[in-house]
C-alpha cells in the first residue's frame, strides 16, 4: 500500500487526475471503476477539464459504478446515476453503452448483480478502481461485517452512513436503507486500488484502514492485501496516522525509475 498525503485535498485530487489520465492515455480501453460522495468531486472536475483543455480520450472508456441506492429512479436527485451524470459523465465523451451503474430498480436483484458481475468479466476486469472511505470505514457501501469475499449484492447501510448522507435528502426518513453495492471481493479484483480520503471525519478510518489489523470490521483494511493499492490522503485524513513521517519521506524520494506520477 502506498500512502500518499498532500496539503490539501485539491493537490491530492490532481495527483489522482494524473494517475487515471496516464491510465486512459496508455490504455484508451480502460476499463474503470468509478466512486461518488463528496470526496472525488474535485476529481471529476479535474477531469472534465483534462478533456477539454488537453483532448484527453473517454470515448473508448467503460466505467462500472461502485453501488447505487435500492428503490431510487435513475432520475432521482440523490440517485448516483443522476450524480455521476451532472458531476462527470455530461462533461466527459464515454458513450452511454459503456457506463454501468447497479439499477436502484432491478426487479430481480440477485439475478441484476450477477448480471453485473458478468460484465465487469466481460469487460476485461477492472484497470483502476476509484474508492472512497466512509467515516465507519466502508468501501463502496460495503459496511463493517461485510464478507471480505463479497460479490456485487444488495446490503443494508448502518445508521452513520445514513446519516453522513443525509444531505442528498430531503429528510432522514427519506434516506434508504438499502443499496446494491459491488462487493469486497469484486472490488479487490481490480489490477489498482485509488482510494481518495480527505477530511478530519475521516481521520479515524483511514487510521484503523491504514495501520490497523484487516479486518470484515474495517472494509477499507483488505486493501492491505491489494498488490496495488494507492491511498491519497489530506493532511486533516491523515492526522491520526502513526507512520505519517514515513509515508511523506517515502513519497518525497522515491528514485526516479519508481515516479509513477
Ligand atoms: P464521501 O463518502 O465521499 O461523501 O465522504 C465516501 C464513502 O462513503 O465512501
Amino acid at each position: 500500500m502506498e500512502v500518499i498525503i498532500q496539503s490539501d485535498s485539491e493537490k491530492g485530487s490532481e495527483i489522482a487526475a494524473r494517475l487515471i489520465a496516464r491510465q486512459v492515455r496508455e490504455k484508451p480501453r480502460s476499463v474503470l471503476g468509478l466512486a461518488t460522495g463528496g470526496t472525488p468531486l474535485a476529481l471529476y472536475r479535474l477531469l472534465a477539464r483534462m478533456h477539454r483543455g488537453e483532448g484527453l480520450d473517454f470515448g473508448s472508456v467503460t466505467t462500472f459504478n461502485l453501488d447505487e441506492y435500492a428503490g431510487l429512479a435513475a432520475d432521482h436527485p440523490a440517485s448516483y446515476h443522476h450524480f455521476m451524470e451532472q458531476n462527470l459523465f455530461k462533461h466527459l465523451d464515454i458513450p452511454p453503452a459503456q457506463r454501468h451503474i447497479p439499477d436502484g430498480l432491478a426487479k430481480d436483484i440477485p439475478a441484476h448483480c450477477e448480471a453485473y458481475e458478468k460484465a465487469i468479466r466481460e469487460a476485461g476486469g477492472i484497470d483502476l478502481q476509484l474508492l472512497g472511505l466512509g467515516s465507519d470505514g466502508h468501501l463502496g457501501f460495503n459496511e463493517p461485517g461485510s464478507s471480505l469475499a463479497s460479490r456485487t449484492r444488495i446490503k443494508t447501510l448502518t445508521e452513520r452512513t445514513r446519516r453522513d448522507n443525509r444531505h442528498n435528502f430531503s429528510s432522514a426518513e427519506e434516506v434508504p436503507h438499502h443499496v446494491i453495492t459491488m462487493g469486497l471481493g469484486t472490488i479487490t479484483d481490480s489490477r489498482m486500488c485509488l482510494l481518495l480520503a480527505f477530511g478530519k471525519a475521516k481521520a479515524h478510518a483511514v487510521r484503523l484502514a491504514v495501520e490497523g489489523p484487516v479486518t470484515a470490521s474495517v472494509p477499507g483494511s483488505l486493501l492491505q492485501f491489494h498488490q496495488r493499492a494507492k491511498v491519497i490522503l489530506d493532511e486533516e485524513a491523515a492526522s491520526e496516522l502513526e507512520r505519517a513521517g514515513y509515508y511523506r519521506w517515502v513519497y518525497q524520494n522515491k528514485p526516479p525509475w519508481q515516479i509513477d506520477l
